[in-house]
């Protein structure tokens, strides 16, 4: 489409000429005006001034399906995404459409949450206009404890993604929160239901909650210590439909290889988690236990040395890793 082509000419932020990208694109320049107008029309703020041409002054701050899908180009994903302006959890509904039957790859993204939940019964603060709250429902036909690694490998897309759209290093503090430096970026809830006859997957849902363009006090206050967005580390804000086609692409492709690219994924999981290596606080209930993280299993599953000399592999469902001195 010529629109979404005009769209990657000006994204580097320069004056392009008018002539110069009908040149590019082989199209007329009506054809390069309508697109800029179209592009106007979904919030994207460009310059034009004669004889320099345009500019993109910034991208649109809301989140747009047709922006979105466009930048998908055909991915099979493509049609089943929906996007809302507020729901209560992008889980809980995408748990719903699943148990209705929505096909492998439904893809739901919402700009709010007034209930969106996080790991070990927590609550994830959803505030409109910033984040990114997505969830894809997956149909794995395998039995649960073949998905064990699932949200580490989910982890890692999330990662790739957010480098996509943003000049940042991200890391994983194990098992799934995805930080920049000491502060907390995105975190990932992933829920399943089985099939009692087969004793296989019926669904399951990968939901992610990713901060974009938050400023410190759109967080609860609670966490304005922990807690940190593309727009604060990087000191500009990221375009929120870029890095949800970036993440919808990066989790479909993850699912790719779920099973045949386990191992280079599960490496780069590895590489990537910040926990290894650390004296580390384990949370069990009302129980807390101080140890060394040692390494990770294939599944993600985190060995940890105890300081009575003993040794166990902990997994997501049942615990929470703290840092010694704070959250990483
Ligand atoms: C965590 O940090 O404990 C996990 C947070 C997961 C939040 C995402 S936002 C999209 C999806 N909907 C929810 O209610 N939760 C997940």
């Amino acid at each position: 489409m010529t629109k979404d082509k005009v769209r990657e000419l000006l994204s580097g932020g320069e004056f392009v000429s008018g002539e110069a990208m009908s040149q590019t694109l082989q199209v007329s320049r009506a054809a390069v005006w309508k697109a800029v107008k179209a592009l106007r029309a979904e919030g994207y703020d460009i310059q034009s001034v004669t004889n320099k041409g345009y500019c993109l002054q910034s991208a649109p701050k809301s989140l747009h399906l047709e922006t979105i899908l466009g930048l998908l180009q055909g991915h099979p994903w493509t049609s089943s995404v929906q996007v809302l302006d507020e729901v209560s959890s992008t889980n809980t509904l995408a748990k719903q459409l699943a148990a209705d039957g929505a096909p492998h790859g439904t893809v739901l993204v919402a700009d709010c949450q007034t209930a969106g939940r996080g790991r070990l019964g927590r609550s994830f603060a959803s505030p409109a206009g910033v984040g990114l709250y997505l969830s894809v429902i997956l149909r794995p036909q395998v039995p649960p404890m073949e998905l064990l690694h699932l949200t580490a490998m989910s982890a890692v897309a999330t990662a790739k993604a957010v480098e996509q759209v943003a000049d940042l290093e991200v890391g994983i503090k194990w098992t799934n929160d995805l930080v920049v430096g000491r502060h907390k970026l995105a975190g990932i809830l992933t829920e399943m239901s089985l099939e009692a006859e087969s004793g296989t997957v019926n669904y399951a849902v990968v939901g992610i909650g990713t901060n974009c363009n938050h400023k410190k006090e759109d967080f609860p206050e609670e966490i304005q210590e922990i807690a940190t967005s593309m727009a604060i580390k990087q000191g500009e804000p990221v375009d929120r439909n870029h890095y949800t086609a970036a993440l919808i692409l990066a989790l479909a492709e993850m699912y790719d290889g779920l099973f045949s690219q386990k191992k280079p994924w599960m490496a780069e999981y590895a590489d990537r988690c910040i926990t290894l290596g650390k004296d580390v606080q384990v949370v069990r209930g009302n129980s807390t236990r101080l140890g060394k993280a040692l390494s990770l299993d294939e599944n993600g599953g985190l060995l940890v040395a105890y300081e009575d000399g003993t040794q166990e592999y902990v997994n997501s469902g049942e615990v929470s890793v703290r840092g010694m001195y704070g959250y990483v």
